[in-house]
């Protein structure tokens, strides 16, 4: 079976890649374009940076850095606005997964005039947004390379999920330096986002041999390096192979699809607050063990890409190690249970059965080696807890 796999026309990679975002805009035939940001970016002078390598290159720009994490439709539809009344020729997104999926559903409806829901699952976005340049500032989420947005329908918390080929950015700007800043917190858990996209790529349904390269070799750079980047925030090396990870992390599920974790994680995000790769962490290890008995030969090889088992390692003894290694990284990074973030049991307890109906609905857990039905997902909602 064939696999379609949609990238960036352009991808710069490494330090000092921010420098070139002018005359990627000027070969993308952007003369005037909206930088979408926030407001940890613009105190941070980084807005103000990108504003200057723009202008250098003669090409026009204006700012809107009112993001929110989560974004929701009322939280983009003034950039939306701005960009329509100001006659924009490209967006430019400076920021983390929030600020690249506001600024994807921004060049969405700039182009579309519609809504978010006209554009969510099951429909598919096929039509190309308007050009967009995404420059990430964590390593984590891998929005500047993927086909995929969320944005939050207000009038009632429900997490629109928007896909297709139309949505990959223009160019994404991979520069490991604007990482080095990140607070610790940000670091582990957005790392930790990406070492599940690795592993939910490579045990997906929808894996192919072009995805299971790019998830192997995220694996192989953000196990090593996680750690490090987290603890030591100075490390270059490990915040330059966590970077790049993270974009092969993203190239990989958004070509395959994540699964279970995913599915099961943003019910928690939606009905709780909690981080996007903070509830991904607190499924994982439950999730894994769940579902290794389906795919034990390619959890065995995550064991052997993360380096916790090699080629020696019985595949019964490296499934065991690397639950052993995720229970670990959660530990090393403090991820905290549910009940430690300050999620009320009742509250998660009374919330399972619709919990589990969304992240059916989701179709993620479609993709796991083991599907579950409704009442196993409430199970490992219980056994997570
Ligand atoms: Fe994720």
């Amino acid at each position: 079976m064939s696999q379609a796999i949609v990238l960036p026309k352009l991808l710069q990679v490494g330090q000092g890649a921010l420098d070139t975002v002018g005359e990627i805009a000027i070969q993308l035939g952007c003369r005037r374009v909206m930088i979408i940001s926030d407001p940890v970016m613009e105190s941070l002078g980084q807005v103000e940076r990108l504003r200057k390598i723009i202008d250098s290159a003669g090409v026009e720009s204006e700012t809107f850095t009112n993001t929110i994490p989560e974004p929701t439709e009322a939280s983009i539809l003034p950039a939306v606005t701005q960009v329509i009344d100001g006659h924009y020729d490209g967006v430019v997104a400076l920021g983390g997964g929030s600020v690249i999926d506001s600024a994807k559903a921004i060049a969405l409806l700039a182009k579309t005039r519609g809504r978010i829901r006209d554009h969510s699952v099951p429909n598919i976005v096929k039509m190309p947004i308007m050009p967009l340049i995404a420059i990430p500032t964590t390593a984590g989420t891998g929005s500047e390379v993927t086909k995929v947005t969320i944005i939050t329908d207000q009038a009632n918390d429900e997490k629109l999920l928007c896909m297709g080929p139309g949505l990959i950015p223009s160019a994404a700007v991979i520069d490991f330096e604007l990482t080095m800043t990140a607070p610790t917190r940000i670091t582990a858990d957005t790392g930790i986002d990406a070492l599940t996209h690795a592993i939910e790529a490579y045990v997906s349904g929808k894996a192919g041999l072009f995805t299971d390269q790019q998830a192997l070799m995220a694996m192989k750079l953000i196990a090593p390096n996680l750690r490090q980047a987290v603890s030591t925030p100075n490390n270059t090396k490990a915040k330059e192979q966590m970077m790049l990870g993270a974009t092969l992390a993203g190239v990989a599920f958004s070509n395959a699809s994540v699964a279970l974790v995913h599915g099961m994680s943003r019910p928690i995000g939606a009905h709780f607050h909690v981080p996007h790769g903070m509830s991904n962490a607190m499924l994982l290890p439950t999730v894994t063990e769940y579902s290794i008995p389906a795919a034990k030969p390619r959890y065995a090889e995550c064991a052997r890409a993360m380096g916790v088992a090699d080629a020696s390692t019985s595949d019964e003894q490296a499934v065991e190690l690397l639950l052993n290694e995720l229970k670990q990284i959660n530990r090393d990074l403090e991820v905290p249970t549910m009940a430690q973030f300050g999620i009320d049991q009742q509250a998660y307890f009374d919330c399972l059965e619709v919990m589990a109906e969304q992240a059916l609905a989701s179709g993620s857990p479609g993709n796991n080696p083991r599907v579950p039905d409704k009442n196993q997902v409430i199970a490992l909602y219980k056994a997570a807890w």
